[in-house]
């Protein structure tokens, strides 16, 4: 079972409408030869106001763009939110949901991650779903009880769609520069597939892309990905960078051959 791998860059609250541009132009100029023939999807997840740049920016390349969040609402009186609709006629064919930062600045709780995640489907676009533990929550060892749920509100949320991934992110490796080693991070991801192998059938886990965030970076990109059921990865810091992302990429590409 071959998993076509994904490189999603999460700009999260960064760039301005000058620095897209420039990264654009960069990675439309570079991504066909960085990828070779069977380099990973490419997926770029800016902010709103930057998102119709990038789509226009990457218009002429293989890769993808994705809102960072979305409301569950198709439409209405919600001041400050953006529906699947605007996301989708901004360019977008991804949306993340349920990032550890969604959950912690603004208490999204996994029911509602849920209902971000459906409302996805039922527009048309792919749900990144975003899962992982907080440190205490490690320390704790409380780390799979966490994943355990987290999963099952995805599973919940997933039913029916035939593209979804899932993001493991732990919350204690985002933006820190400590990575979850190559075992701890495989780990986590056996036992996410193997959750969803329980609940929707052996076939639909084999199937299923489960990427890794957590200061993932040109230096560590190439021993995680050697590990079996990483199939991925979300990058915040290192997604900001052109060149840094370009080589990851590189590194997804040579691995995935
Ligand atoms: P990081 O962020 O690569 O800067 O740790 C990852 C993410 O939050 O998606």
């Amino acid at each position: 079972m071959s998993r076509v791998p994904i490189l999603a860059g999460n700009w999260k609250m960064n760039m301005l409408r000058a620095d897209a541009e420039a990264f654009c132009s960069r990675l439309d100029s570079e991504l066909a030869s960085a990828l070779g023939e069977a380099g990973p999807e490419v997926v770029i997840f800016p902010p709103f106001t930057l998102i119709t740049d990038v789509a226009g920016g990457l218009k002429g390349s293989v890769a993808q763009v994705g809102g960072q969040d979305l409301h569950s609402a198709p439409s209405g009186a919600h001041t400050g939110d953006v529906s699947a609709a605007h996301l989708i006629d901004a360019g977008c064919g991804w949306a993340l949901c349920g990032h550890s930062e969604r959950r912690s600045d603004h208490g999204e709780s996994d029911a509602q991650v849920a209902e971000k995640a459906k409302a996805a489907i039922a527009a048309g676009l792919k749900p990144m779903i975003c899962i992982g533990e907080t440190g205490e929550e490690r320390a704790a060892g409380k780390t799979f009880e966490v994943l355990e749920r987290q999963v099952a509100a995805a599973l919940e949320a997933i039913e029916g769609a035939d593209a979804w991934v899932l993001a493991y992110e732990p919350v204690w490796a985002i933006g820190t520069g400590e990575t979850a080693t190559p075992e701890v991070a495989q780990q986590a991801h056996v036992f996410i597939r193997r959750m969803v192998s329980e609940r929707l059938g052996a076939e639909a886990g084999q199937e299923l892309r489960i990427l890794y965030g957590g200061s993932a970076k040109p230096a560590n990109v190439e021993e995680l990905f050697a590990q079996n059921d990483i199939d991925g990865f979300l990058v915040g810091g290192a997604s900001l960078d052109s060149e840094k992302f370009l080589t990851m990429i590189r590194s997804c590409a040579r691995a995935a051959r």
